[in-house]
């Protein structure tokens, strides 16, 4: 079984997609850990009640992003992680954390990357006029939400939406693509080479995995 660290700053959603699929055997492998920046995160709830060890590490407690993510790293390599799963964990990486996960770990952002990186993603998305919208699974590399697109979810966007209508929208689709694309690594089917995503050997294209 894998094992599968999962970092939140918040309400956990997308980390009870997982544990989920876990439990239902759908995803072959286990969360042993949940890491909040947070107290209050409500995922911290979530992770005790599925019996998963959690742990907070306060920013308030260091002076420099530097000591910060050293403190992380270290925490995150005490449970011994095949895979690193970022699930709204709201912080930005040093390179030396990311270099040290390279390839093991991923993030969902909720665009459709390219597009609007960084925050406020659902109302620059309607303010911009799109007519859709959507949410992204990609590798973590240095480039601030500029990995390697693994799968990709579309919404559309209606006349007179909200930002809060769009996102609940966005979030439905990301409950069902985190849990597959996790799936997927736990099976060995998922790489990133060279700057690139192959699933199953195959080399896919900026959009990530495209299926009609
Ligand atoms: C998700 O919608 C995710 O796409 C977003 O935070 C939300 C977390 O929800 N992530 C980012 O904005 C990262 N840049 P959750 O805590 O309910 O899973």
């Amino acid at each position: 079984m894998m094992r599968i660290l999962v970092l939140i700053s918040g309400s956990g959603s997308n980390l009870q997609a997982i544990l989920d699929h876990c439990a239902s055997g759908k995803i072959a492998g286990d969360v042993v850990g949940v890491i909040s920046n947070k107290a209050d995160a409500y995922g911290l709830v979530r992770a005790k009640e599925a019996g998963v060890a959690t742990a907070i590490l306060a920013q308030q407690q260091f002076t420099s992003r530097e000591e910060y993510d050293a403190a992380l790293l270290a925490l995150m390599a005490d449970y011994q992680p095949d895979l690193v799963v970022l699930a709204g964990f709201m912080r930005i990486l040093s390179g030396d954390l990311v270099r040290h996960f390279a390839g093991r770990m991923i993030n969902i952002h909720p665009s459709l990357l390219p597009k609007y990186q960084g925050l406020h993603t659902h109302q620059r998305a309607i303010d911009a006029g799109d007519s859709e919208h959507g949410a992204s699974v990609h590798f973590v590399t240095e480039e601030l939400d500029g990995g390697p697109v693994i799968l990709q979810a579309r919404v559309p966007i209606f006349a007179g939406d909200e930002a809060d209508e769009v996102a609940a929208r966005v979030q439905a689709q990301e409950h069902s693509i985190y849990p597959l694309v996790v799936r997927w690594f736990c099976e060995g089917r998922l790489q990133m080479v060279d700057g690139a995503v192959r699933l199953d050997g195959a080399l896919l294209g900026p959009a990530g995995y495209a299926c009609e």
